[in-house]
């Protein structure tokens, strides 16, 4: 459970991350910040490419550097969009990775909060981990 204040701060970075989007082609701009269960807080935003299929989302861009700073242990990721759009499902997947409860909190360049939910609720009857290892 986060408390609303947390809520804030987390939204907060994930707009902060947003502004840092490199994003020429789409022009729409994503911001993401994820949160360790050890409190730390690593973002992301989307990194676009000529050629376009190299385009990394936001999420998977603080996923990775959470990963590769040895933290995998999450506990929510908040998203920031112009509209409020939801993570894609190659984002959903990879987070699915770490976690079904992780919480995803969905918000606009506002600040405000469009969506609470959970990453399980996001990717019902997924695959992951264990299923490699049954
Ligand atoms: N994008 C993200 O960063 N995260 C998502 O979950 C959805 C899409 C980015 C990819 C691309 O740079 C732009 O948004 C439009 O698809």
């Amino acid at each position: 459970m986060l408390t609303d204040a947390e809520k804030q701060v987390l939204i907060h970075k994930a707009h902060l991350a947003q502004e840092l989007a490199y994003s020429p082609y789409s022009k729409y701009a994503v911001g993401a910040a994820l949160l360790t269960r050890g409190g730390d807080i690593y973002t992301g935003c989307n990194v676009e490419n000529a050629v376009f299929p190299l385009t990394l989302c936001a999420e998977r861009v603080a996923v990775f550097k959470a990963v590769s700073d040895g933290k995998m242990d999450f506990n929510a990721i908040a998203v920031v969009t112009r509209n409020g759009g939801t993570p894609c499902g190659s984002c959903r997947q990879v987070l699915r990775e770490f976690g079904q409860d992780i919480i995803i909190l969905v918000a606009n360049e506002k600040e405000e909060l469009s969506l609470e939910t959970t990453l399980g609720e996001l990717l019902p009857h997924s695959f992951g981990p264990e299923d490699v290892a049954s």
